[in-house]
């Protein structure tokens, strides 16, 4: 297989990190939009949720990731967590030697042009929303745009638990998107990689005049743009090998990564990639 124009392997996988599980919503719209593309995945399921942590630790976690990915050779990182992307997308950039991409920009740009009013509701972890970098990324495609933000902390939790379509879930819901709705917001970001698998939860408090932006899916669109632009895709590729890696107990994580993607889960191994430990 030939080298691409930068010397990187088009054959190379493609490296996804996450603090634990959810992650798997954005590589789930990788695989399903990049076939060919081989993967890796690390969840670093030892020390979820970043969520509530300090930035200075989560730029700390996500060097680590980023460190443990590069190592297994891959052609570009995807930072599949969005509270590591808000907070530490910078320190990925400046050490992964390779394409990187968060799932904030593409949410963000995804909103800004759906948005028929430019009345947009972001909900994500404490992290995610005081860094306000989604607010920023709106801004920066539709200036215009009026950004209603609303942590939600009992959602990762919650879908943790399996409990997606519960009377507990929707009443969390409605309490949390209450505000939002208040605000007449015609379009809802899913700031938060476990979110996803409360759509259509989501979608029936907020009603159907309320477009709902899932983060996953437009990062996998801009991927293949990413891939594309640097001349990395891996066009001739057959097979789409997907290696897992997690930094805690593995069992769990097999059991709904399968469920989730819908496929074996083959290779599976833990590791550690605390480089204070
Ligand atoms: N992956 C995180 C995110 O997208 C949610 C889970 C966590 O708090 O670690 O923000």
């Amino acid at each position: 297989m030939s080298p691409s124009p930068g010397g990187l392997q088009v054959s190379a996988p493609i490296g996804v990190f996450d603090s634990g599980l959810g992650g798997l919503t954005v590589l789930r719209a990788i695989r399903e939009r990049l076939p060919r593309e081989a993967t890796v995945y690390l969840g670093d399921t030892a020390r979820v949720t970043y969520g509530p942590k300090a930035a200075e630790t989560i730029r700390r976690y996500a060097s680590e990731a980023t460190d443990f990915l590069v190592g297994k050779g891959v052609k570009a990182v995807v930072v599949a967590c969005n509270t590591a992307t808000a907070r530490a997308l910078p320190d990925v950039v400046a050490r992964a030697g390779v394409p990187v991409l968060g799932v904030v920009e593409p949410g963000g740009l995804a909103a800004a042009r759906a948005s028929r009013e430019g009345r947009i509701g972001v909900i994500g972890t404490r992290g995610t929303i005081s860094s306000r970098a989604y607010n920023e990324v709106i801004h920066s495609h539709r200036p215009d745009a009026l950004v209603f933000e609303q942590a939600c902390p009992l959602f990762v939790p919650l879908v943790e638990e399996g409990w997606t379509d519960e009377e507990v879930t929707r009443l969390a819901a409605e309490r949390y998107l209450g505000p939002l709705l208040e605000q007449q917001i015609d379009t809802l970001v899913l700031a938060c990689t476990h979110y996803p698998l409360l759509k259509p939860l989501l979608a029936r408090v907020v009603g159907e005049d309320v477009c709902l932006i899932d983060s996953a899916e437009a990062t996998a669109a801009a991927l293949e743009q990413l891939l594309v632009s640097e001349s990395l895709s891996n066009t001739a590729g057959s097979s789409a090998a997907a290696r897992y890696y997690v930094t805690d107990e593995a069992a769990r994580f097999d059991l709904l990564a399968r469920r989730l993607l819908g496929e074996e889960v083959d290779h599976l191994e833990i590791v550690s990639v605390d480089s204070t430990g």
